[in-house]
């Protein structure tokens, strides 16, 4: 199987990934303002969406309404949003050197799709590397979250639970475990944070990293 090599571009990009309400909004906010202060072009953004047929596809894929979604078209309809973030906005910005901090990217599909509805990692992996030409993060910041605080931080706001958020904590588990996994796999490319710390700890946390990474 193939393993996409580093993107040698001169732009860096960071996902952020983690269970729902982990606070990964939070911390791309924080890094967005702090690496702006710093003097950076950053490119805030998120998945699915990020171009406007990724946002329809969004729609699409998590409201719920649109009768059943089986799990092979899910994960295509992610990796279709994926592909045209990648290919309209995120390559674009590294090229011209940008910084591009994206909450959610190949690990959620791997996690909800591969784990969580059980289509196996290695092919949503391969779909995706297909999706994108192969282009990995240079950086992926894992937000663990156990579910039940991940669920309770959700429903402390007043947004009903997507198609993907209102399965069950089982659900929410495997995928818990999926993103650790991928994490200890490629330790060098991650970061794992516990989501339960203060936001500003964390936020620090991942800029000494980026400054570990880009020393
Ligand atoms: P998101 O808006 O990031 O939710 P939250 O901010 O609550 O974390 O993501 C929407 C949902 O889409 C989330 O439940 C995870 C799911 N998802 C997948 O199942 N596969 C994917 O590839 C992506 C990007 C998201």
């Amino acid at each position: 199987m193939t393993t996409p090599l580093p993107h040698g571009l001169p732009g860096l990009f960071i996902a952020l990934e983690g269970g729902d309400g982990a606070g990964k909004s939070t911390q791309a906010a924080l890094l967005h303002d702090a690496l702006q202060a710093g003097g950076r072009t950053v490119v805030r953004t998120r998945e699915p969406g990020g171009t406007p047929i990724g946002e329809e596809l969004r729609s699409l894929v998590l409201d719920h309404g649109h009768g059943e979604i089986d799990a092979r078209t899910e994960a295509l309809m992610f990796a279709a949003s994926r592909s045209a973030h990648v290919h309209q906005v995120i390559l674009p910005a590294l090229r011209r050197g940008d910084v591009v901090v994206c909450a959610r990217y190949i690990d959620s599909s791997v996690a909800y799709q591969g784990t969580g509805r059980g289509l196996g990692a290695e092919s949503v992996l391969q779909l995706n590397f297909w999706a994108t030409d192969g282009l990995r993060p240079d950086l992926t910041v894992l937000l663990d979250v156990a579910p039940a605080e991940g669920r309770s931080r959700r429903t402390s706001g007043t947004v009903a639970e997507d198609r993907l958020e209102s399965e069950p904590d089982a659900f929410h588990t495997s995928i818990r475990s999926a993103f650790l996994e991928l994490a200890a796999a490629e330790p060098s490319r991650y970061l794992v944070l516990a989501a339960s710390g203060a936001a500003e700890e964390i936020h620090r946390a991942v800029l000494r990293a980026l400054a570990g990474a880009t020393a």
